[in-house]
């Protein structure tokens, strides 16, 4: 594991959006998992200058998000695919064809877990998947429990996840109680995994995350076994 410290979120998003810039010149082609949330904000702005400058072009990448909420269609402001138009797909040169993140909103979840996955498989698997880290070290939106799920599937989400992200809605009631996320086999696939980690409150589980026990209980942990890990942190461990 490669730890990068960043000054503040700031230099967090920028140090990110330098490392994946300089995976997509090395790969145009590359395949990209996305995270949502608040911590990367920062580096699909800076991803954003770096493509309008041209320095960078994602014509020929393609990305894949992690997960999406039950039950929100697109077009919901509180939507993971309303977050990535808002924050990246409609600032940069990628190509709608090229863009993919489960529905919440179909009538047949298994089958559009089934037709995720697929996808990513066709495309040869992610290349760089980057991560945030949940407070309870759910990675997408892989929840702490008594096994790991390795195929996108259908979750429910935790009380701490719940009231985590209500910061997002009107209340806690408004907040989907359920989401579709990427599988902990199609992120530990990866050929490199970028983990980005903000904040003071996120220390205690970043701590677990890389010096406890590899557990269910931290999915996060998980991420110990990955042989090709970075993680951008503005805490000091
Ligand atoms: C959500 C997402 C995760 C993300 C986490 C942390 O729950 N499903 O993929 O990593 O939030 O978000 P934040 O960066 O806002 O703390």
């Amino acid at each position: 594991m490669e730890l990068i410290y960043a000054q503040d979120n700031l230099n967090l998003g920028q140090m990110a959006a330098r490392w994946v810039a300089r995976e997509l010149l090395i790969c145009p082609d590359l395949v990209l998992g996305l995270p949502t949330g608040s911590t990367p904000i920062g580096m699909y702005q800076s991803l954003t200058r770096l493509c309008q400058e041209g320095i960078i072009s994602f014509t020929k990448a393609r990305t894949f998000n992690l997960d999406e909420y039950v039950g929100l269609a697109a077009d919901h402001p509180q939507s993971y695919a309303f977050y990535m138009r808002e924050h990246f797909w409609s600032k940069v040169d990628l190509q709608v064809e090229n863009e993919d993140i489960p529905r919440g909103d179909v009538a047949n979840l298994d089958e559009e877990c089934q037709r995720y996955d697929a996808a990513i498989q066709k495309a040869g698997g992610i290349g760089v998947q980057i991560l945030g880290l949940g407070p309870n070290g759910h990675i997408g939106f892989n929840e702490p429990s008594n096994n790991m799920e390795i195929h996108t599937h259908v979750v429910n989400l935790s009380t701490e996840t719940i009231q985590a992200n209500t910061r997002f809605f009107s209340d806690s009631a408004a907040v989907p109680r359920q989401a579709v996320t990427m599988g902990v086999g199609s992120i530990m696939q990866a050929q490199k995994i970028l983990l980005l980690v903000s904040g003071e409150s996120k220390k205690d589980i970043l701590t677990k995350s890389f010096y406890g026990p590899v557990s269910t209980a931290v999915p996060s942990s998980i991420l110990q076994l990955h042989t090709d890990l970075t993680v951008i942190t503005d805490i000091k461990l």
